[in-house]
């Protein structure tokens, strides 16, 4: 670890782009000082998993943020067929990616971007990927909630804060994670179609964990296991008379609509909260 330290640490002091092919050939994990992170690469066995976690295939546009030697949008093209960009604010890892695309032969799909992670547009992504930071990945965390609810996002070792993960794996000495990006669901819902008639859905969110009621035939009932991923929401309610039942469906901004277990149902959106 000493060497790799010392040989980026001469590469920057002599103002020449780091000697990525030297460090490659050590039998360490090379390590280089970045704009607000290092670059560590993330073992490939991790990469890996990362993008099956996140069901990553060919209609998938994946963003890496802080991309360094560009080895997940190479990955995610080469193995699960998607599209993928890379940003990254050292352009001498963006050399070193480019010509990794090409020498893997995905360079049509695979695209690296000079920019810094927090003004880069990502908006576009189906699938984020982050090796970052706790403290990074928390602000860059409203701008992730903002893409598309079903948006997935992966990351190596670091977390969202309270936002717990959907899903999460051990490989060799890594840890990853998976979010799915929630819809935004929090209000009063207008619900119709229920088998006991028209009735009254109120949800508070805290990201993919969701609670409320279902006043419905003059009863207020709990939410039992109310949950989303990404588009996809499901409660369940017990009547008074012990009868429970289950509801699953969409979410459409304003609108859901789904499969009960008796008859179809659907609800509108009257008030945000
Ligand atoms: C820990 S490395 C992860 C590299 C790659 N994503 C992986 O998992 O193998 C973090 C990378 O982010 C880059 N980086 C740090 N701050 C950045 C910023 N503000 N904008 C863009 N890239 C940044 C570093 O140069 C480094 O290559």
């Amino acid at each position: 670890m000493t060497r790799i330290l010392v040989l980026a640490a001469a590469c920057l002091a002599l103002g020449v782009p780091p000697a990525h092919a030297q460090l490659e050939s050590l039998n360490e994990p090379p390590v280089l000082p970045g704009k607000d992170v290092p670059w560590v690469p993330t073992p490939d066995a991790a990469v890996d998993r990362m993008l099956a976690m996140a069901q990553v295939g060919p209609r998938d546009l994946v963003y890496d943020l802080g991309s360094g030697d560009g080895r997940i949008a190479i990955m995610a093209a080469k193995r699960f067929g998607a599209r993928a960009v890379g940003v990254e604010y050292d352009p001498s890892m963006i050399e070193v990616s480019r010509t990794a695309a090409r020498r893997e032969g995905v360079a049509d799909r695979v695209r690296f971007v000079q920019g810094d992670l927090f003004e880069f547009d990502f908006r576009a992504a189906t699938v984020v990927t982050l090796y970052l930071l706790t403290s990074i990945n928390v602000e860059l965390r409203p701008r992730i909630l903002a893409l598309r609810p079903g948006t997935r996002v992966a990351s190596h070792m670091f977390r969202m804060g309270d936002w717990q993960p959907d899903e999460s794996a051990r490989v060799g000495s890594s840890d990853v994670y998976l979010w799915i990006v929630p819809a935004r669901v929090a209000g009063t819902w207008a619900m119709t179609r229920t088998p006991a008639g028209a009735a009254e859905l109120v949800l508070a969110q805290q990201f993919q964990r969701l609670s409320g009621s279902l006043r419905v035939a003059g009863e207020t009932l709990p939410l039992a296991q109310a949950s989303l991923r990404g588009d996809e929401i499901r409660f369940a309610v017990t009547g008074a008379g012990g009868a429970r039942q289950a509801f699953v469906g969409r979410v459409a901004g304003d609108r859901m609509a789904g499969e009960g277990e008796a008859q179809p149902w659907s609800a509108v959106r009257v008030r945000t909260r």
